[in-house]
């Protein structure tokens, strides 16, 4: 991965930290983007600490802009030359607050994705590259104590897997693909606001959680690195979860959870 840019939305904890840190790892050079702007620094510094100061930076970053995403996609091309690897992730989970959550969690992947193909298809200038979308478990099973929550996750995975089925992205050197884990032991799983949203019997979520199992992050990089190391990874919806039964299906759904 000495080659590769990534650029990575909600980047500041959580998942979004666990994968740039593995791109860093593996040689790549990140853009972390957040709308957290301390604790992105604080990754940022920590990262630099680790992986040398020219090899990562921070970008304050609201995914509901499309004028912050396009100012984030520039930054990494300003600064590291082109960008190769997008990773959309940055996501929330407050069924009260269901408006904004579709803008963060649907339209955010959307324009992530488009300015990313912009910058990356070979025909415009771009030297190709992959997008990787972060659905959920919820974006492929229903989920009836977050069922905003699912419908943009439902959402994310049919995007992605639209332009996946693109005829054309050989000539673009583009590729999509998503991620949808269960449960993970993250910030996101603590803070459970659905009882003050408009679902009923939200209170079922804790026993779903106990029955489903959480799942800690370094499981879900370790499957994001399975996915960019596999060589054909457009259409992969890769279901990432404890519960035995699941496998990896290309351009299908897995047989169960
Ligand atoms: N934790 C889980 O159980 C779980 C399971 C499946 C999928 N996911 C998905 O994984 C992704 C990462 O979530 P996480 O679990 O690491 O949670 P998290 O709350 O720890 O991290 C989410 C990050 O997104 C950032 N963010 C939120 N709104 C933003 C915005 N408008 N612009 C830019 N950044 C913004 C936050 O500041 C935070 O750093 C999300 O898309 C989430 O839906 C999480």
């Amino acid at each position: 991965m000495r080659n590769e840019v990534a650029l990575v939305t909600g980047a500041a904890q959580g998942l979004g930290r666990g994968f740039s840190e593995a791109l860093l790892r593996r040689g790549a050079k990140v853009c972390v983007a957040d709308i957290k702007v301390q604790t992105g620094e604080a990754t940022v510094l920590n990262f630099q600490q680790q992986f040398g100061r020219d090899r990562v930076f921070f970008v304050k970053c609201d995914v509901t802009s499309e004028e912050d995403v396009k100012a984030a996609v520039q930054a990494t091309r300003g600064r590291f030359g082109k960008l190769t690897i997008m990773v959309n992730n940055a996501g929330m989970s407050s069924e009260a607050e269901w408006s904004k959550m579709v803008d963060v969690n649907l339209k955010g992947v959307i324009v992530g994705t488009q300015e990313a193909v912009a910058a990356m298809r070979r025909d415009a200038g771009g030297q190709g590259g992959v997008v990787v979308n972060i659905a959920s478990a919820a974006g492929l099973i229903p989920v009836h104590t977050t069922p905003v929550y699912a419908a943009t996750k439902f959402g994310v995975v049919g995007f992605t897997r639209s332009w996946a089925a693109n005829p054309h992205l050989p000539s673009l050197g583009l590729s999509f693909s998503c991620i949808c884990p269960t449960f993970t032991d993250t910030d996101m799983i603590v803070h459970d606001d659905s009882r003050k949203g408009r679902c009923l019997y939200s209170e079922d979520s804790q026993r779903v959680m106990a029955e489903v199992g959480v799942m800690p992050v370094s499981q879900v990089v370790s499957a994001f690195e399975q996915l960019l190391d596999s060589p054909d990874n457009n259409g992969v919806v890769m279901a990432v979860t404890n519960i035995k039964g699941v496998r990896i299906r290309r351009h299908g759904r897995p047989s169960r959870l």
